[in-house]
C-alpha cells in the first residue's frame, strides 16, 4: 500500500514573508494528519526559511527545479547540494511549464534527476501530454518516451522511492480535470511501463500522482482509483485552508 502523497507547487507566488506566514500556519493546522506524505514547493528565494518554519512537522520542502552541475560559472541555476542544505527534501523535475517556457527536454529532464538524487534529494518527475498530442491519440506514446528516457539510468530500487507526476497539459491551470479513468488509464500505463522497463518491486513502491486542475472537490474522486497516488497540487495549494482540505480528502480507500 503506498502512502498518499500531496505536494503543492506554488509556482512563481509568494514573497518569503508570505510564503513564511503560510508554513506557520499550515503546520498548526495539519499537525495531526497522519498517513499522507505532505509537501509544499515554494519558489527558490523562500526554501530556506520556509524549511527552517516547517521543522519537526509533518511537511517536507520541496523546490521546483535544479541544476544537474554541483556549482560553477552557471549564472541564475541552483544546485542540488545548495536545495538540499537549504533544507529541501525533495524537488519538481520537468515541470510542463519548465518544458515549454525554459527549454526543458526529456534528455535535461534525466541530467537533473542524476543529479538531484546524487544529493539525496527526492524527485517529483513530471509528465504528461499536451492537448494536441492526446487528440492524435499519442498521449500512451508521449508518456512512453518522457518516462523511457526521462528515468534513464536509474536502479530499480531508486524508480521504487520515485514520485512521478502525471500532469496533462491541458489540465494545468485551466479548471479542466482529467476524468478519473482518463487519470487511471495514463498512470496504470505508466505503472504498466515501470514494471516491464525496473519489475514488479520498482512498479509497485513507486509513487504515480496526478496534476492538473486537482481541487479539494474533485480529490477523492480520482485518489480512488487504484494506480492514483497522490496530487501535485499547484492553483489550489497557495491557500491554506484549500491545500488542507485537499491532504485531508486524498485519503480515501481505495478501489482495487
Ligand atoms: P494546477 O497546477 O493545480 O494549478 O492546475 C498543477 C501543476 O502545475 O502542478
Amino acid at each position: 500500500m503506498r502512502t498518499p502523497f500531496v505536494a503543492g507547487n506554488w509556482k512563481m507566488y509568494k514573497t518569503v514573508h508570505a510564503a513564511v506566514a503560510f508554513a506557520k500556519e499550515f503546520r498548526s493546522v495539519v499537525k495531526d494528519i497522519t498517513g499522507v506524505e505532505i509537501v509544499v514547493a515554494p519558489p527558490f528565494l523562500a526554501v530556506h526559511a520556509v524549511a527552517d518554519a516547517l521543522r519537526n512537522s509533518n511537511v517536507a520542502v520541496a523546490a521546483q527545479d535544479v541544476y544537474w552541475e554541483k556549482e560553477g560559472t552557471f549564472t541564475g541555476a541552483v544546485s542540488a547540494p545548495m536545495i538540499k542544505e537549504a533544507g529541501a527534501e525533495l524537488v519538481i523535475i520537468g515541470h510542463s511549464e519548465r518544458r515549454r517556457l525554459f527549454g526543458e527536454t526529456d534528455q535535461t529532464v534525466n541530467r537533473r534527476l542524476l543529479a538531484a538524487l546524487a544529493a539525496n534529494l527526492g524527485p517529483i518527475v513530471c509528465v504528461g501530454e499536451t492537448l494536441e498530442e492526446r487528440e492524435a491519440n499519442r498521449t500512451l506514446d508521449v508518456l512512453d518516451r518522457q518516462v523511457k528516457v526521462g528515468l534513464d539510468g536509474l536502479t530499480a530500487e531508486q524508480i521504487a522511492d520515485l514520485v512521478i507526476a502525471y500532469e496533462p497539459v491541458w489540465a494545468i491551470g485551466t479548471g479542466k480535470v482529467a476524468t478519473a479513468v482518463q487519470a487511471e488509464e495514463a498512470h496504470a500505463h505508466i505503472r504498466s511501463r515501470l514494471r516491464q522497463w525496473f519489475g514488479a518491486n520498482a512498479a509497485d513502491h513507486c509513487h504515480v500522482v496526478y496534476g492538473g486542475s486537482v481541487k479539494p472537490d474533485n480529490i477523492a474522486e480520482l485518489m480512488r482509483e487504484p494506480d492514483v497516488d497522490g496530487a501535485l497540487v499547484g492553483g489550489a495549494s497557495v491557500d491554506v485552508r484549500g491545500f488542507s482540505d485537499i491532504v485531508i480528502r486524498s485519503q480515501v480507500s481505495k478501489r482495487s
